[in-house]
């Protein structure tokens, strides 16, 4: 039975997507489980959102790459909130613009690390909660670089590939369960992504040069959309872009 306010969890909650989504579900009447390794930005937003909404809320310290964290924060979120119907696999990043010939082997470690093994470790922890709760809806945050390539994304192209298969087995795998696995895979969103991933707010901010991006916001009201839809409908994947955007290289710039 779908729960009048499912409760929520939400990996990277600390910024972009994630803060966006934990604002809107929370203006639902969600109780959140909020995460990331900037603890103090996530227990600043719950509190925020506590006082605004009245939804009770967990946060703690989480780092997706350590399976140890990954469990601490659900079965603290679990005990404190009483259950777990909706998880937002959201943390992850990109780091650095390099060829395969020269990416950083810390880079290209922090991408499969995170936007891979994290998402693993996310959904294997949650799923027997999620079981348990009868009712629940996975929701995976790709990329149009899981869709298509580009010089100079290898390992965050690869990490969003696989991602997708992720999600699409496991879709297979939870058929005949009442667990809804929907994949938005966005273009370009203005957060603290391109920053994270040059490392330099000039370069960061040249990114969304004469083009209105998405915002974090468009985001969470696709979530928003898809968990909100009757029971029997799942949709499987999202791909939202900026009106601009026609391709990962395709944008039309207005010039400055
Ligand atoms: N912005 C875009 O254009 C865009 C496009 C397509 C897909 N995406 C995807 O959207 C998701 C969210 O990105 P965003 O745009 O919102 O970027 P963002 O503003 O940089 O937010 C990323 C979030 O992930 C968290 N995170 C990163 N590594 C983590 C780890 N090891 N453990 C826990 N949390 C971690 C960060 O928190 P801490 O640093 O505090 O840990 C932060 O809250 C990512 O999966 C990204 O690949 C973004």
């Amino acid at each position: 039975m779908r729960p009048e306010h499912p409760i929520v969890l939400i990996t990277g909650a600390s910024s972009g997507l994630g803060a966006a989504t934990a604002r809107l579900l929370a203006a639902q009447g969600c109780p959140l489980a909020l995460g990331a390794r900037r603890v103090e930005r996530v227990r600043a937003l719950a509190e925020e959102l506590a006082g605004e909404h009245g939804v009770p809320t967990f946060t703690q310290a989480l780092d997706t790459r350590s399976t140890a964290s990954v469990q601490a924060f659900v079965e603290g979120a679990v005990a404190a909130l009483g259950g777990l119907h909706v998880v937002v696999a959201n943390a992850g990043l990109a780091k650095g613009t390099a060829r395969l010939d020269s990416v950083l082997e810390e880079d290209w470690q922090a991408m499969l690390h995170t936007n891979v093994e994290g998402v693993i470790r996310t959904i294997k922890t949650t799923l027997p909660h999620v079981r348990q709760s009868g009712w629940g809806h996975y929701f995976t945050i790709g990329s149009t670089a899981g869709h298509s390539y580009y010089e100079g994304g290898a390992a965050y192209c690869a990490s969003k590939h696989g991602l997708k298969a992720l999600a699409n087995v496991l879709r297979l795998e939870l058929c005949g369960e009442p667990i809804r696995i929907t994949s938005i895979d966005p273009g370009m969103v203005e957060t603290e992504f391109s920053l994270v991933r040059m490392g330099d707010e000039q370069r960061a901010k040249a990114v969304y040069q004469g083009v209105e991006p998405l915002r974090a916001a468009d985001i969470a009201e696709c979530i928003r959309w898809a968990l909100t839809l009757p029971d029997h409908v799942n949709i499987d994947e999202i791909i939202v872009k900026p009106r601009d955007q026609a391709s990962v290289n395709k944008i039309h710039r207005k010039p400055s």
